[in-house]
């Protein structure tokens, strides 16, 4: 504990308020009656100072690069669990005691994983070639038109999370067959969660996969893999502006999956989510390791609107431990046979190489982030650049729901409702 004092050097008033100890990082000062008590507000856009909520789910160690899921370094979780187990982590706060309880949660999601047949006739209003970012968030609005569970308790909650993390992937995949004119793979329960997603992108109508001279091609083990634990690196990161964007409009009582595809809105922009497909666009436009500097060169010049996609964190002033896990697992990959392409993964690192070496981006601590090298991870596994920002979604998703939980469940929490600084007429 400990308290801070304010003075008012117009009048001289003191006010003293407690300090809170959180359980890692720096302490957080309790404004909560700052207004009450002074008749003053605090002004902090963006909330880089400001904590709108407990939590319990995720920790943010900036300082130092590190990542927690409820209390285990990301590392670690990666090593020991698939995503259905963080995922039950993450929403219950347990992960799986035993391979039952791993299996039990696995088919529970299997089961759950078919759409209505009402909700999929929404996807033929879609214009082809609509972002399948739209759909998705459309989709899942409208998903709550379908399921109205009461909201008595926290089972209740428990229920609706774990049928939107089974139906997501269902959602993207027709998201995307949707955008191009492809009719939809239903979900095979008899594959799990990463293997069914790439199913019913891949398969052709009846279910079959792609054909060749070697006979019919397989979702390999190792591809699973390597989105299993892409899916993992994404599923939660503290108070980001999607989660916050899920917290503020769970904040009103509103179904959750509403909340939901706020959540999904908010992480599409370029400044979030919506990175990873600028990043690949960008590496792209590089073309090759020779533009590197002068690409680095546009990033700094202020008079052009121009940035390093992939690059620089609000938290991290550091090594953002996601972007690490992520690069060893392409080397990974490459060396045990998922080939990534040689040219946009050595412009990346090159790219990286000349920016931690620069000063304007030393200066202000900007390092690759979790979007700087996935696409190049995905992009070796087929997937399609619009596709970049819906898998981003597809691992977020059990991070939102234990989210809108904890918010929900919270008795003392309250809507979300700023001030602002009027300097209007
Ligand atoms: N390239 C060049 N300069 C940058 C970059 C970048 N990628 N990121 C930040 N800067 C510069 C800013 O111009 C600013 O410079 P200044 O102090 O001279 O004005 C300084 O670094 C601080 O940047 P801010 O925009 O104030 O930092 P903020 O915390 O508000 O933004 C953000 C963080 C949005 C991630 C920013 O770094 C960015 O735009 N990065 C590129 C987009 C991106 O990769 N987003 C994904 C983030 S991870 C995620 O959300 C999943």
């Amino acid at each position: 504990m400990g308290t801070v004092t304010l003075i008012n050097n117009e009048t001289g008033e003191k006010f003293d308020f407690d300090l809170i100890d959180c359980t890692r990082g720096p302490k957080a000062v309790n404004f909560s009656k700052l207004f009450e008590t002074t008749n003053i507000f605090s002004y902090d856009p963006g909330y880089g100072s400001t904590a709108g909520c407990e939590s319990t789910i995720s920790y943010v160690d900036g300082k130092n690069g590190k990542l927690l899921y409820r209390g285990m370094p990301i590392e670690e979780v990666v090593s020991k669990y698939k995503f259905t187990d963080v995922a039950k982590l993450l929403i219950t706060g347990e992960a799986p005691k035993n391979e039952k309880e791993s299996i039990e949660f696995d088919l529970e999601l299997r089961h759950r994983s078919f759409l209505h047949e009402g909700l999929i006739n929404i996807f033929s209003a879609f214009p082809d070639k609509a972002h399948p970012m739209a759909n998705l968030s459309s989709a899942v609005a409208a998903l709550s038109t379908f399921h109205f569970d009461s909201k008595d308790d926290i089972n209740d909650y428990q229920v609706m999370a774990r049928r939107i993390i089974a139906k997501i992937t269902t959602l993207v995949a027709f998201s995307y067959r949707n955008s191009v004119g492809a009719p939809f793979i239903y979900p095979d329960i008899s594959r799990g969660y990463v293997e069914n997603f790439l199913y019913m992108l891949r398969a052709y109508p009846g279910g079959r996969l792609k054909y060749t001279i070697n006979g019919e091609e397989e979702i390999t083990a190792l591809e699973i893999e390597a989105l299993d634990k892409l899916f993992i690196l994404h599923a939660d990161h503290g108070q980001n502006a999607s989660t916050t964007t899920v917290r503020n409009v769970a904040s009103t009582g509103v179904h959750p999956y509403a909340a939901i595809s706020a959540g999904i809105n908010a992480l599409w922009g370029p400044a979030h989510g919506g990175a990873n497909e600028k990043v690949l666009d960008q590496l792209r436009e590089i073309g090759d390791v020779n533009n590197v500097d002068k690409f680095i060169q546009r990033a700094k010049d202020k008079n052009y609107p121009f940035r390093l996609m992939g690059f620089g964190h609000r938290v991290y002033k550091n090594y953002d431990p996601r972007a690490k896990a992520i690069k060893a697992l392409k080397d990974e990959l490459d060396k045990k046979g998922i080939k990534m392409d040689s040219r946009l993964s050595e412009i990346a690192e090159k790219l990286e190489e000349v920016a931690l070496n620069d000063d304007y981006f030393k200066e202000r601590n900007l390092y690759p982030n979790v979007d700087f090298y996935s696409g190049i991870i995905l992009t070796a596994l087929k997937i399609p650049v619009e596709l970049f920002t819906p898998i981003f979604v597809i691992g977020r998703m059990p991070g939102w729901c234990a989210q809108a939980i904890e918010h929900i469940t919270n008795p003392y929490a309250r809507i979300t409702r700023p001030r602002q600084v009027y300097l209007g007429e």
